[in-house]
């Protein structure tokens, strides 16, 4: 994150207060000085204090995403760690981890120094590296993971790709209890994926394009558990996508297995039929799936079975995506419109909106060991005020990623970020855009 100086004191006032980690949801004002929250409780008053009005509002912890791609080093024209830090923000995440597929793979602390330094100069949302648990992501040879952690990473996957050696994630889950960080896996047997694009099934067949079943993910998260409950190690399953996932997290969880889980906006939102026009933009890797898989995954969401809410932030440029369905690489944007249409589940009494933020925020901090997610005095001072009513259009042009891949372009939306701070620092409001 970037070093700005935070105003001596901010009020945000009027708003309804969610804080999931205290279980607060009432009105009230939250006071900050300097970096850090020093007041949270009804009529605060102050003399010199900035006032943000957060009447008709939430005012919530800064949101933590656990999953994001920002492409840097290496991939620059897609997305770098300044405008993926201004896109996070106008979404209202204040902390994020990115992935380690980039060109170079994020497997040596020399590469994690590199993001972290590049973060330090341009982002304005905090960046946490998550390293390659495999060299070269190549699922043969562990990366050195207590140097990995010694530079900053805070937590070990090879996603994109799957470890396909039971064997190598044997050891990658046995290693990652000593430096206690979690494994996070991309659960996608290859063999059984086979090439395919779309979810396997009717949609699939319509097309004509191969299909990538719903088993392949089942079979590599139920090896996972298995090897986690083996190992003893946290396993934090990424992108969950089936109802068959859904039910074996569940069932791990119950008999004492340390798992975790998220599942992306997009698995909860749309399923494979929103392929039938060939729109490249929503084709992504898990696939989307069956009503029933989007069923599942919103309950599990509801449930707590799934923990966290993670965008999989995933920018490629037009050129890219203007390939034929086969060719053109998976993966869509997220930051900016993930919280309308994940809101979409308190507009349809699912969850509640308490819930709701505690799987966009203390879960995923908690996951992570990540100092964030939480309103308590004393904490550090990464807020969002939220309209949850307010409807807006959403045309990516007008974003703040480099690349515009997102299946929601050119759709009305309900739910809007109004303002984010971090560290005490206004880095966005709806107003006047990104800050800094
Ligand atoms: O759709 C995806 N895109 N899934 C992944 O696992 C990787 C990601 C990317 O890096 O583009």
């Amino acid at each position: 994150m970037m070093s700005a100086d935070p105003e001596n004191e901010i009020l945000l006032r009027g708003g309804r207060v969610l804080d999931p980690a205290s279980g607060l949801d009432a009105p009230a004002d939250v006071s900050i000085e300097g970096a850090r929250i020093s007041r949270v409780g009804p009529n605060l008053t102050s003399a010199d204090a900035r006032i943000i009005d957060a009447s008709g509002c939430w005012v919530a912890p800064g949101f933590v995403d656990l999953h994001t791609h920002l492409r840097e080093p290496g991939q620059e024209y897609k997305e770098d760690i300044r405008t993926g830090g201004r896109s996070a923000v106008a979404g209202g995440f204040t902390s994020i981890a990115c992935m380690a597929n980039t060109q170079p793979v994020n497997d040596d602390p020399a590469t994690t120094d590199f993001i972290l330094d590049r973060a330090r100069q341009g982002s304005p949302a905090r960046v946490y590296p998550v390293a390659a648990a495999t060299r070269g992501l190549e699922g043969k040879v562990m990366t050195e993971m207590s140097a990995l952690m010694a530079a900053g990473a805070v937590a070990f996957s090879d996603d994109g790709r799957t470890i396909m050696d039971s064997g190598v994630m044997r050891l990658v889950l046995e290693y990652s209890r000593l430096v206690e960080a979690p494994v996070m896996t991309h659960a996608e047997d290859r063999r059984l994926v086979a090439g395919g694009v779309v979810n396997e099934g009717e949609v699939s067949t319509r097309l004509g394009l191969p299909g990538n079943p719903a088993i392949a993910e089942v079979t590599l998260v139920e090896r996972d558990l298995m090897l986690a409950e083996f190992t003893g190690a946290h396993l934090h399953v990424a992108h969950v996508s089936t109802r068959g996932a859904v039910e074996r997290i569940r069932a791990a969880r119950d008999r004492g297995v340390h798992v975790t889980a998220e599942v992306a906006p997009h698995h909860l939102a749309l399923t494979d039929e929103r392929l039938l026009d060939y729109d490249t933009n929503a084709k992504v890797a898990p696939p989307l799936r069956s009503e029933d898989d989007r069923i599942a995954c919103r309950a599990g969401l509801a449930d707590g079975t799934l923990d966290a809410i993670a965008t999989d932030h995933a920018p490629h440029a037009q050129h890219e995506k203007e390939l034929d369905f086969v060719e053109a690489p998976p993966g869509m944007i997220g930051f900016e419109t993930a919280l309308a249409v994940v809101l979409d589940m308190v507009r349809e009494g699912e969850i509640s909106p308490l819930e709701l933020i505690r799987r966009l925020t203390i879960n995923p901090a908690r996951i992570l060991r990540l100092e964030a997610g939480c309103l308590a005095e004393g904490s550090l001072a990464d807020v969002v005020v939220i309209d949850p009513s307010r409807k807006w259009h959403y045309d990516p042009a007008k974003g703040y990623s480099k690349s515009q891949n997102s299946p929601w372009a050119g759709s009305d939306l309900e739910g809007r970020v109004l303002h984010t701070l971090v560290g005490g620092v206004p880095v966005f409001d709806a107003e006047r855009g990104v800050l800094i």
